[in-house]
């Protein structure tokens, strides 16, 4: 591996270590789960397969599966509502991506997947992305499949031990995934990325998926 990408690797390794400060050792030693450092190695070698199918229930409780996706750019970012802060952020920064690239951002969809499905009910969903661009969907679903899609995702989720005032946290990593209109997996964006570092990232996708 050439040094340049070594260093990234330990960027993204640090950038994820600082979102896990209620990292849980205990949930972590269970040997049943990918740990987060063995999911995040497979995300950025690229260990195949990342992505795939997915049969989820939308905000507005209609069952949704990713070939509905077919045909867009589709940005995906997986959180819980509950989230204090990286959650919102991120969904902040893509928002705001997409409301700068206005109608060119037209086959750009948007998707956010909850790792909290016990919470995160559809109208729970609902109200939680109002806030956010008109035109995020979000998704839930029985557990299994959550665990199922954010494992094709290489995401790793698990409940922390610690209960705040709002209830439990959940540490989870927090890429940005982009998926091809051919509903093929394309790249990672880091966490914490400018609205402008996501608008270049889909230009430069758009660009490339432009065409029949
Ligand atoms: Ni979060």
């Amino acid at each position: 591996m050439p040094k340049g990408c070594r260093h990234l690797l330990r960027s993204w390794l640090a950038a994820t270590s600082i979102l896990f400060g209620a990292f849980s050792p205990a949930l972590a030693a269970d040997s049943a789960e990918p740990s987060a450092a063995a999911l995040i190695e497979a995300l950025v070698t690229r260990v195949p397969p990342i992505g795939g199918p997915f049969n989820l229930i939308d905000h507005t409780g209609r069952r949704r599966t990713d070939v509905d996706f077919h045909g867009k750019l589709v940005v995906i970012y997986f959180g819980y509502t509950h989230c204090p802060d990286v959650c919102p952020t991120e969904l902040q920064t893509i928002s705001l991506a997409l409301d700068a690239l206005g109608t060119a951002a037209d086959p750009v969809q948007p998707l956010f997947i909850t790792v909290d499905p016990e919470r995160d009910t559809p109208s729970v969903l609902a109200d939680y992305i109002s806030s956010f661009h008109a035109r995020l969907v979000a998704l839930t679903g029985p557990a299994p499949q959550i665990r199922r899609v954010a494992l094709a995702y290489k995401v790793f989720f698990a409940k922390s031990a610690v209960v705040g005032p709002d209830g439990y946290a959940i540490d989870h990593t927090s890429f940005i995934y982009l998926v091809g209109k051919d509903g093929r997996y394309i790249d990672f964006l880091p966490p914490g990325l400018t609205p402008e570092r996501i608008i270049e990232a889909l230009r430069l996708h758009l660009d490339r998926q432009s065409g029949p």
